[in-house]
């Protein structure tokens, strides 16, 4: 706890706090906190980015003496799996507080946290993002906020200078409470637990009425899911997730300070009789504003759309996460697949503005991209693994994690019309391109029969991840049967992603006018189209694996040769049907998988795999009563109980809560309601709805850069019925099921299909 006392002589008319730390903090004025962010000052690279917030303090601050208060936790710069390891690490606590104020007879002071600042061991023992927080309220020095507090005991601190040249003003939502959510059940297992159920799989914390005689050990333990019998079972052996609050006696409300956890049930212990009113769960996200909706005929589906809501809610806490639980890593292959979909969804510009801002800090002078941003902590000794074993050193970009450096800002500008991203980005995005282009050309895969001035233009060396979690492969989740899957779809993912980063990257300079980079980029990924039919497919067809993706991602990026299209068309509809209709496509193939079949003709098919039950599908996640979307189709099994395998010898259960196959949505969005951009950030408009059988109405809203879209259609008397609104400043080209097509300006109008005569 840091606390620095304040002397104003004069009536303030005016203050600003700005505040940071190494840690993260929770800030209070004269024993009131200025906002309710959480988790300041955000997960960024601290050695070149740390962000800075700014308070507007006019109403807490007094004439007379103040108290500036910081709880300080160790948070992402001091946490094990998040710490910095290089020369700017240091490891103490450490604050930065400038206090500026102007008086009411126009003067004004500034006071920096100086030597004036004394520092005391808190009551939060210890906390950690991922293990917990251990809370002894006997060490609360009351009444410490307050002026008249004697703070002789404290220590001083030790004024250090770690310059300011990594400084910045916040850019970007705070992390906030953004729900409370009630007890839904209180269920006793046959173990006889007494388990409290809220319902819902979130990321977030307790928050807990106390009141425990002094002494009184009080104890929450987490998990996202119950065994196969509904006895408790902590579906995360890596983090301990773990609250201890250790009673002093007086009624108190706890929530942890400086920790969250991923979890929808809690065991408690230490609470003789605990109410369910004395329980609550609350949600953590960074605040974002809501740009979509949607509902239709079939309650799966809403509960399917509803749960990549709640994955994205809870992935995208300061930095877009793999999942909350885990490793809340900012993984660079889980956004770019969901970036499209988040977009739809939410306005989360400013939280992947910054988040690329720092996605460029970590890139190498290479122009290669590590697979998490910021690459910190536990994830440095994986970096080091990989670099070592494909020797790379300083060049561990597996493909479609790396390529988020050009995909996701380029899909920001695609549904925003955003130029400015793609101004900020430039350089990291062709550094990105330059380096799989310099890669493909001066490695070569061992013994490889592939000519060179083929190979050449083909990324196909280094670490990869292939298409990620196959699940005809990953029964056993991590286990060999995944690493396998890498082996064999890399040979088609890496150079296909190579292709589709250096393709958009030619479209992104010709936007910005640059169009010496637009021409190179384009001959480029020419080039790499070529050397792709060459030397991935071959002349009859077949790609280096018989997957469904292998088929998928050529159909859809359009690099499969005229001759060989019909080919690849029966090659899926075959892949998919010896499947059994489901799913068996990993987190590169799932965002292209149904485009493909639409690209063939094959919607119908599509929509099968979208209301498919049977697992591996989406539906299987909703009918075993999923509340996020699933790490992996085989998250739980068939009797609901966590699917177990091994990883380095512990017991491992996958997440079920990761969004990237949670994307899905963003077919929905252009298939069941058929909103569609034109011109990018919808300035030209496509709504074209391509109604499945088993719907009988759906509505779609989204508030594009220009104004709301809704689409909204209902099936009535063997009519079809639609009712559109067009944003200000924008056409669109609307387009029934029975071919009719329409040109419309901004307002609000229906259509039905037995009649042109459109309102
Ligand atoms: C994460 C993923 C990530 C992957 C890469 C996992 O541990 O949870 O979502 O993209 O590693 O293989």
């Amino acid at each position: 706890m840091f606390r620095q006392k304040i002397i104003l002589n004069k009536k303030v008319k005016m203050a600003r706090l700005y505040a940071t730390c190494h840690g993260v903090y929770r800030l209070t004025v004269n024993g009131k906190r200025p906002d309710d962010r959480e988790f300041a000052p955000e997960c960024t690279v601290y050695r070149e980015y740390l962000c800075y917030q700014t308070y507007d303090v006019t109403e807490l601050l007094n004439t007379g003496i103040n108290i500036i208060g910081m709880h300080v936790g160790d948070g992402w710069y001091h946490g094990f799996m998040t710490k910095a390891q290089d020369e700017t690490y240091d490891p103490a606590l450490a604050v930065l507080t400038q206090l500026e104020v102007t008086y009411e007879d126009g003067t004004a002071d500034c006071f920096g946290s100086d030597e004036t600042v004394k520092v005391k061991e808190s009551p939060v023992r210890c906390s950690d993002l991922f293990a917990g927080e251990r809370y002894d309220a006997n060490r609360m020095p009351y009444g410490w906020e307050s002026a008249e507090f004697i703070d002789d005991e404290w220590l001083d601190v030790v004024p250090a200078d770690f310059g300011y040249q990594n400084l910045k003003a916040q850019y970007g939502q705070p992390v906030r409470p953004i729900m409370i959510l009630p007890v839904k059940n209180v269920l006793t297992s046959p173990k006889g637990e007494r388990i409290i159920d809220f319902g819902q799989v979130i990321a977030g914390r307790v928050r807990l009425n106390i009141h425990e005689p002094s002494g009184t050990k009080v104890t929450v333990i987490h998990t996202e899911g119950l065994d196969a019998k509904g006895n408790f079972f902590d579906n995360n052996p890596t983090a301990d997730q773990r609250i201890e609050y250790i009673s002093d006696g007086n009624e108190q409300v706890y929530e942890p300070y400086f920790t969250f956890q991923g979890f929808r049930y809690v065991l408690v212990d230490g609470i003789k009789d605990l109410n369910e009113e004395d329980i609550t769960a609350v949600v953590l996200s960074s605040e974002k504003e809501n740009a979509g909706t949607f509902a239709c005929s079939n309650a799966d589906i809403n509960r399917l759309y509803e749960n990549t809501r709640w994955s994205q809610h809870a992935n995208m806490l300061s930095l877009p996460t793999d999942c909350p639980q885990r490793e809340k890593a900012g993984w660079t292959g889980d956004i770019q697949v969901y970036t499209k979909t988040a977009l739809l969804n939410e306005d989360i510009t400013p939280f992947l503005t910054r988040w690329l801002e720092n996605l460029a800090c970590e890139q190498k002078e290479n122009g290669s991209v590590p697979f998490v941003v910021p690459l910190a902590g536990a994830y440095i000794g994986q970096y080091e693994m990989y670099a070592e074993q494909f020797k790379t050193p300083e060049a561990v970009s597996p493909a479609g994690w790396g390529d988020a450096a050009v995909l996701v800002p380029f899909y920001m500008y695609c549904l925003t019309g955003n130029m400015q991203i793609l101004k900020q980005q430039y350089e990291s995005m062709k550094n990105w391109c330059d380096f799989v282009l310099r890669t493909a050309r001066e490695n070569r895969p061992d013994g490889s029969m592939i000519p060179e001035e083929v190979e050449q233009y083909l990324w196909n060396t280094g670490h990869h991840y292939g298409e990620h979690l196959i699940p005809s492969y990953s029964r056993d989740g991590y286990g060999e049967g995944t690493f396998e899957a890498i082996r064999v779809s890399t040979k088609y993912v890496a150079p296909i992603y190579g292709y589709h980063s250096v393709s958009s990257m030619s479209e992104i300079a010709r936007v910005l006018g640059n169009d010496g980079d637009a021409d190179y980029y384009g001959e480029m990924a020419q080039n790499m189209k070529a050397a792709i039919q060459k030397g991935v497919i071959d002349e009859k067809g077949n790609m280096p694996a018989d997957l469904m993706g292998a088929y998928a991602m050529p159909l859809f990026y359009r690099l499969v040769p005229e001759n060989l299209k019909q080919t690849f068309a029966e090659n899926l509809v075959r892949k998919i049907e010896e499947n059994d209709g489901c799913l068996d496509v990993g987190f590169l193939g799932i965002p292209v998988l149904q485009d493909a079949l639409c690209r063939i003709d094959r919607r119908d098919l599509a929509y099968d795999l979208l209301f498919n039950e049977k697992a591996p599908s989406w539906l299987y996640e909703v009918k075993h009563g999923a509340t996020t979307i699933w790490e992996s189709w085989f998250a739980l099994d068939e009797d609901g109980a966590p699917f177990i395998s091994e990883i380095y010898g512990m017991p491992f259960c996958m997440s079920l809560n990761h969004y990237a196959f949670g994307c899905v949505d963003d077919w929905m969005f252009r298939n069941i309601n058929g909103i569609n951009y034109e011109e990018p950030g919808f300035k030209k408009i496509r709504i074209q709805p391509q109604p499945d059988d088993r719907l009988d109405w759906a509505k779609r809203t989204f508030k594009s850069a220009y104004g709301e879209i809704v689409s909204e259609w209902e099936k009535k008397d063997g009519n079809f019925e639609l009712f559109v609104k067009i944003p200000c400043n924008t056409t669109a080209v609307i387009v029934l099921p029975d071919g009719q097509r329409f040109e419309r300006g901004s307002g609000a109008y229906r259509f039905r299909t037995d009649s042109s005569d459109a309102r």
